[in-house]
């Protein structure tokens, strides 16, 4: 007798992540003998530093194998509040006992949703944003309250749009710079003016800055930075993106010690620690920084010259709208034209690029603005260079307007 599953009301709404879907189908097409290029993960294409994963492996013949405390090792907990104050000199610094490790930063977004936003909570969401959000607010049972941005302004919000879309029920607002989808990077002053807003309305601000270490102007702007008060601020990071540490799944939380606690609570009874031999790995990562910001800045390197290679094609293509990218490795473009009747143009371009021409993208629809797709930069440069060429194609023959 086959059992009928009916998914409880957790999960009944919850859609399979868009951009891991687009990973797992060019890979079954890999599978089928297929050559895909793969521009639709946001995952860094470089190893993992070798100074980093010899600390692991030190770290697991010392008998790093067990389980830690919940919030994790204190050595890594010190390490994360120095490397967050070394980057705010003559603010008031965050003590340890604020940081919370957990498995990947999305965890760390996931415990701060759902330990702030609650029924009839309203979570303003920066739109498009990554695909996550929406899920996470949702999962708490609050309210996503999408915010579009303007496209001619990198689709940043402006505390304009933020108090327009505001009502008596926001509870909170989702930042992230720099941004996935869009690789737009918000001014110390956007910045700052939009948490003084939060400030002055009482909202909660969760700033996931794990792509602030990948930015092409000089340093992004960290929310600690400009932040007049921390209050009622949660800064989520991790070592994933610009350490190239995806699998070993180690994120942060930076919040007010009540905040910690709760989170805390809420991680004893899911996941505990995270993993304990790769949280020594990330002592290394945040401590030897002789080591690592040479490694970053290598890496960061890389991604400017795919970045430039790849918008010196698309700029050479008229009438083709992008987001111009200041930081992560992704590059946002317009597709509408291409079926301006469709509600969603992009994935219909994402499909028909990966059946047609074999290159694997993320269509925005999973970030909230359908006639967009995202084209991830985390891969090597000649992969780029002509994925992007077929993407072009594509746009070209298949434009309409
Ligand atoms: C904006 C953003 N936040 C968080 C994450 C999750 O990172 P982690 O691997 O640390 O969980 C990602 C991963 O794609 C991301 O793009």
């Amino acid at each position: 007798m086959s059992t009928q599953f009916l998914p409880s009301g957790n999960v009944s709404r919850i859609k399979e992540s868009a951009t891991i879907a687009v990973s797992q189908r060019a890979r079954a097409l890999k599978a089928k003998g297929r050559t895909v290029i793969d521009l639709g993960a946001g995952e860094p294409d470089f190893a993992t530093p070798e100074f980093i994963r010899d600390a692991a492996k030190r770290a697991l013949d010392e008998g790093a194998t067990k389980y830690t405390a919940v919030e994790g090792i204190p050595r890594l907990r010190e390490a994360i509040a120095q490397y967050v104050n070394s980057q705010t000199p003559g603010r008031t610094p965050v003590e340890p006992s604020e940081v919370m490790v957990t498995t990947g930063s999305k965890q760390a977004l996931f415990n701060a949703c759902f330990s702030l936003f609650g029924q009839g909570d309203e979570v303003l969401v920066p739109t498009p944003a990554w695909t996550s959000y929406y899920e996470m607010v949702e999962l708490a049972r609050a309210t996503c309250v999408p915010v579009l941005g303007d496209p001619a302004a990198g689709f940043k919000v402006t505390v304009d749009s933020l108090r327009a879309a505001s009502t008596a029920r926001t509870r909170g607002v989702m930042l992230n710079s720099p941004s996935n989808p869009t690789g737009a990077v918000y001014s110390a002053e956007e910045l700052g003016a939009i948490l003084a807003l939060a400030e002055d309305r009482g909202w909660w601000v969760i700033s996931d800055e794990i792509y602030r270490r990948i930015a092409y102007d000089g340093p992004a702007t960290g929310s600690l930075q400009v932040a007049r008060t921390r209050e009622r601020l949660v800064l989520v990071d991790g070592v994933a993106k610009a350490f190239a540490m995806t699998g070993w799944r180690v994120g942060w939380s930076v919040a007010p010690l009540a905040v910690t606690k709760a989170m805390s609570a809420l991680q004893s009874h899911t996941t505990s620690n995270a993993t304990t031999m790769a949280q020594h790995a990330t002592v290394a990562a945040l401590v030897d920084t002789v080591q690592s910001d040479a490694a970053v800045t290598r890496m960061v390197a890389e991604y400017h010259a795919r970045r430039d290679a790849a918008l010196q094609l698309l700029h050479s293509e008229p009438g083709l709208r992008i987001v111009r990218p200041d930081g992560a490795f992704y590059l946002y473009l317009d597709v509408t034209a291409t079926n301006p009747e469709a509600g969603d143009a992009g994935t219909d371009f994402a499909t028909r690029l990966l059946d047609e021409a074999g290159v694997a993208i993320v269509p925005g629809a999973a970030f909230g603005t359908p006639g967009w797709v995202r084209i991830s930069y985390a891969a090597r440069v000649d992969d780029v260079v002509e994925g992007v060429r077929r993407a072009i194609d594509l746009w070209r023959s298949s434009r309409r307007a």
